[in-house]
């Protein structure tokens, strides 16, 4: 609009105006031919009954004497449309309607959360994750030393087949069932969170246990794989879209082959190093067929580790066993830097798997403002990363999981001062929110 008014009012006005007003005028003062940069170039009138709209007449008019009865000497430089840019970041997510995660999402990847069964069962939470997310991940109610019942499993007396309970986990399928979430079920076979009896001959839990068998431990390791996927997908049929089969099996410089875990997996010091490869062998055979087959690690992004992992799950791939990779991504403010991060996702990508970030959090351990608000801008760049990278087919990334719905409830959080998530403890949604609904109100940089 600018260049147009010098054209209609003449040099000497111009010249008037730019010691006046200084700021609006820099930007004509290169020529007179109409196609000068100015600092409000771009912004375009939003409404159909804006001058831009109304043709060039109308429009240079509008240009001029925005606002009536103006001449050269008063006119007030042309302002922006008005744009509501968000200041306000803490919202009551009980009180007020926000904007929803998922459904902002929905074109590119599910949102997911993972819970405890106590906090899903709280009401307000309850509604909140129905109303913000479309994936669920059990925090711990589906993992073996959930689901194994040494009792039961000892007067069954049989050495290769374990009894399972579901008690753990039944209300949070039934939860999702009933609210059209789909569940991650996390996880099968995993060094951690699996009581050492079950490794043991007899399931003894004495000091002087000995291990069972190769032999045992693979039946035990396909019972297991079998009786979860059977009672889940017969009493919840079509809530589990997603196993995390093998979860944290790589640990480079830890002795196991390949880069393997060794020194505290009772998987590899029982069964060796192909334990991966079996336990993707039994998923295959008993999940749904429209289930995805996982390999989640942690730190996926440090270079040792991920040429492990890409080694480890393009061997299981050519096995046809193997549906996508998860990365936890447990980072923290500054560390991975995005550009390793990113790198990562695209090398995982190039293996033509599925990828899904299982377990975002970000560990801050400050709560001032400013911080909050930087925390929102790495949400942001996470998020704008992944969309960039769906965009452009480099990865075919399918959920973003975050690891917890509050910062008090965060499994980082034992000292009380760790902010990693995107509500507080009052369920209001904090800058990182906003920062995952890439809110203007939260800088990218
Ligand atoms: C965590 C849970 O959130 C905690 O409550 C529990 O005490 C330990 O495990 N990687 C995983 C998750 O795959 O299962 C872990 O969950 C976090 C790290």
């Amino acid at each position: 609009m600018l260049p147009r008014k010098r054209k209609r009012i003449g040099k000497f006005v111009v010249w008037l105006l730019v010691a006046v007003m200084v700021f609006g005028f820099t930007g004509c003062s290169q020529g007179d031919d109409g196609d000068v940069k100015t600092p409000t170039q771009g912004v375009q009138p939003t409404k159909p009954g804006d001058s831009k709209a109304q043709g060039d007449d109308v429009g240079q008019e509008a240009g001029i004497t925005q606002g009536a009865n103006q001449d050269a000497d008063t006119t007030p430089e042309p302002t922006e449309p008005e744009k509501e840019v968000r200041t306000d970041f803490y919202i009551s997510a009980i009180d007020e309607e926000i904007p929803s995660m998922y459904e902002y999402w929905k074109d590119y990847f599910s949102i997911g959360i993972a819970i405890t069964r106590g906090e899903l069962l709280n009401d307000f939470k309850g509604e909140l994750i129905i109303q913000q997310f479309n994936s669920m991940t059990c925090g711990n109610e589906m993992k073996p030393d959930a689901l194994l019942d040494r009792e039961a499993t000892k007067s069954a007396g049989t050495e290769t087949c374990p009894v399972l309970k579901f008690d753990s986990c039944d209300e949070m399928l039934q939860f999702c069932m009933d609210n059209n979430i789909k569940m991650r079920g996390h996880t099968l076979v995993w060094h951690s969170q699996t009581p050492d009896w079950f490794f043991m001959e007899g399931y003894s839990n004495k000091q002087d246990a000995v291990f069972a068998s190769r032999e045992v431990m693979l039946l035990r390791m396909e019972n297991y794989i079998r009786l979860v996927m059977e009672y889940v997908n017969t009493t919840y049929p079509g809530v589990v879209y997603a196993w995390d089969v093998v979860n944290e099996a790589i640990a480079p410089g830890d002795g196991g082959e390949d880069g393997m875990r060794m020194s505290d997996s009772f998987w590899y010091q029982t069964i060796g190093s192909d334990f991966v490869e079996k336990a993707f062998e039994y998923a295959r055979k008993y999940a749904d067929p429209e289930q995805k087959l996982f390999y989640n690690d942690f730190n996926t992004y440090e270079s040792a580790k991920r040429i492990a992992i890409l080694k480890l799950v393009n061997k299981i791939k050519e096995q046809g066993n193997i549906d996508g990779i998860g990365m936890q991504s447990h980072i923290g403010m500054s560390s991975p830097t995005l550009l390793d991060y990113e790198e990562t996702i695209r090398k995982f990508g190039e293996t033509g798997l599925e990828i899904q970030i299982t377990e975002l959090d970000i560990n801050l351990d400050t709560n001032t403002e400013e911080d909050f608000i930087k925390e929102g801008t790495r949400y942001k760049r996470l998020f704008f990363t992944f969309k960039n990278l769906v965009d452009t087919g480099a990865a075919n990334i399918t959920n973003v999981t975050v690891w917890g719905l509050t910062d008090e409830g965060s499994w980082l959080n034992k000292d009380g001062k760790r902010y990693p998530l995107l509500f507080n403890q009052v369920l209001e949604t904090k800058p990182a929110f906003w920062g995952v609904l890439m809110d203007d109100g939260i800088p990218l940089y």
